[in-house]
């Protein structure tokens, strides 16, 4: 099977930071699940990044599904990035003056989806599974910090999308809710056979992925090593 995302001899640092991150290899197939673990510090949202296209790899490759995001231009990158992966943030990014349900429904109002009618109704059902589907009409504002965590992963999951990369996607949330919305996302990931890769620190659910990476084992370059 050909992997859907292919991470091969990449390089990467920040301009005026010691932090340098070199990867040999990463991969995933399509229904796979992959939970990156490692302390704060040593890289893992800057890897998410990195294979999202919003950063780019000094050195090496990066392909999800044939395509090289680098190669292509920043408005088909981005373009590629709506319709195709789905991108659950750290910080959530949800847009604030929107409500909740035009949160989930980004993709479908940013013009690049026209299967209108099935991305909402997948959407509203998913704020019914997530159990926050009597916020559909307010603003974000009004939610607490696990119930627009809870916003954001609707809006990724919603567009079925190919590849999934999920920041600390339980880090607000109680236990019963961690476990539904990790247990969500990995049937969705099974079932649409959609590669589901993970940061987290919460040791509690690993064993519900197929593979557990740490970034420390990952991440090769030595210089400065992680914390
Ligand atoms: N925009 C930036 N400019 C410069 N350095 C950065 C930037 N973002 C992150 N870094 C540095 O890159 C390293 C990796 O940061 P990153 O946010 O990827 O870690 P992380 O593993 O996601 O941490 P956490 O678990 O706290 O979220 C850190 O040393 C950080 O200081
Ligand atoms: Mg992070």
């Amino acid at each position: 099977m050909k992997p859907l995302l292919q991470v091969e001899k990449v390089e990467f640092s920040y301009p005026r930071s010691p932090y340098r991150m070199r990867i040999e290899e990463f991969t995933c197939n399509p229904g796979q699940t992959v939970a990156i673990v490692g302390p704060s510090g040593c890289g893992k949202t800057t890897f998410l990044n990195l294979i999202a296209g919003i950063l780019q790899p000094e050195q090496g490759r990066i392909e999800v599904d044939g395509v090289e995001l680098n190669s292509l231009r920043p408005t088909r990158s981005a373009a590629f990035r709506l319709s195709r992966m789905g991108l659950i943030f750290q910080e959530f990014e949800l847009v604030e003056h929107l409500s909740v349900g035009d949160n989930i429904l980004l993709p479908l109002h940013l013009g690049l989806r026209n299967d209108r009618a099935s991305l909402e109704s997948t959407a509203k059902q998913l704020a019914e599974k997530m159990g926050i589907e009597r916020y559909w009409s307010i603003l974000p504002a009004s939610l607490s910090h696990g119930e627009r965590q809870r916003a954001a992963i609707c809006r990724a999951l919603s567009t079925s999308p190919t590849l999934v990369l999920a920041d600390e996607p339980t880090g607000n949330l109680d236990s019963s809710n961690k476990h539904r919305t990790v247990r969500l996302m990995i049937d969705s990931a099974r079932k649409n056979q959609q590669a589901l890769v993970v940061a987290t620190h919460d040791v509690e659910l690993l064993d519900s992925f197929d593979r557990v990476i740490h970034f420390e084992d990952l991440n090769q370059s030595r210089e400065p090593t992680c914390p």
